[in-house]
């Protein structure tokens, strides 16, 4: 156990408490953001940041363990954060979407194909191309497990009621950058406003009134909810989403978020993916019912 303390990534209290999850005037319609619903949530402790590549090296490095996209061979990369080299050799695209590259070699430790590393100051920032089985293997073998989207949100929201964002409800507060969106015209111009054309370092930007770093923008966030866009209105205590489904629920947007496509930088915003996904815009952080 002394050992396990050596690398435990800093985690901060959420009270319990009642919140007001979701909105009643979605940004998103058709991702289910709304009905507004009154939830019930008990105390749990929440990693105050993102995964970084550092945590994750010393799981692997305990454990050996092999994520998903090591396995499949390739994961999606953004387009913008690729060299031309890996560009030439890819031709299918996401019909919908673009900018999204299967990419072979693509995975935690080389973010944007085999010519990329996360060598230096990239241990800090955080781990990527990691499924929802994978994030899932990290949190447990930390003696921790991913937050339902309930715990999230409430999380995201600092304290605050019916906010858009952490810290509330202007994007730019005195022209403060307070996350990591895209600034520019997506996907062809990124002018770097808040100083990163991809992730940031885990504890960058001002934390929320619970001392959470990044709960929006920056990367995206799995959680342990099957997806649904249906919710009850009905008061829930610990709602952990529906018992089955294709899809999990990520939260908080990344990097790549601008409100042009992808308004997903809210707390109440949300979004999907299949469990073995992976992309250069996707993590997660843990939680704990107890003390760490
Ligand atoms: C993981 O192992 C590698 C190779 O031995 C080492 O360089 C690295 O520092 C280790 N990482 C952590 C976080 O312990």
């Amino acid at each position: 156990m002394v050992l396990m303390c050596l690398f435990f990534v800093d985690m901060v209290l959420i009270p319990g408490g009642v919140f007001l999850m979701g909105t009643d005037s979605p940004g998103i319609p058709q991702d289910g953001e709304g009905p507004q619903r009154r939830v019930h949530l008990d105390h749990f402790y929440m990693d105050a940041h993102e995964v970084s590549n550092r945590h994750f090296q010393s799981f692997i490095n305990a454990t050996g363990y092999i994520t998903e996209a090591e396995r499949f061979g390739d994961s999606f990369v953004f387009e913008g954060v690729l060299s031309e080299e890996v560009k030439s050799q890819i031709s299918q695209a996401v019909a919908a979407a673009p900018w999204w590259l299967p990419v072979r070699g693509a995975d935690w430790r080389h973010p944007e194909g085999p010519d990329s590393s996360i060598t230096d100051s990239r241990l800090d920032h955080p781990v990527l191309h990691v499924s929802w089985q994978d994030a899932v293997a990290y949190c447990s073998w930390a003696h921790k497990r991913l937050p339902t989207e309930a715990e999230w949100e409430y999380a995201c929201r600092g304290g605050l009621q019916e906010r858009l964002y952490p810290w509330g409800n202007k994007l730019k507060p005195k022209g403060q950058n307070y996350a990591n969106l895209w600034q520019g015209k997506f996907p062809t111009h990124n002018s770097e406003e808040d100083g990163y054309t991809k992730t940031s370092p885990v504890k960058s930007f001002p934390a929320n009134g619970y001392g959470l770093y990044n709960m929006v923008g920056n990367a995206w966030e799995w959680t342990s909810d099957w997806w649904t866009v249906h919710h009850t209105t009905d008061e829930r205590h610990n709602p952990a989403g529906p018992p089955s489904g294709t899809d999990r629920v990520k939260k908080g947007g990344s990097y790549m978020c601008h409100k042009s496509y992808c308004y997903r930088y809210r707390c109440a915003a949300r979004s999907q993916n299949t469990p073995d996904s992976s992309a250069s815009n996707l993590g997660f952080r843990c939680v704990s019912q107890e003390q760490p």
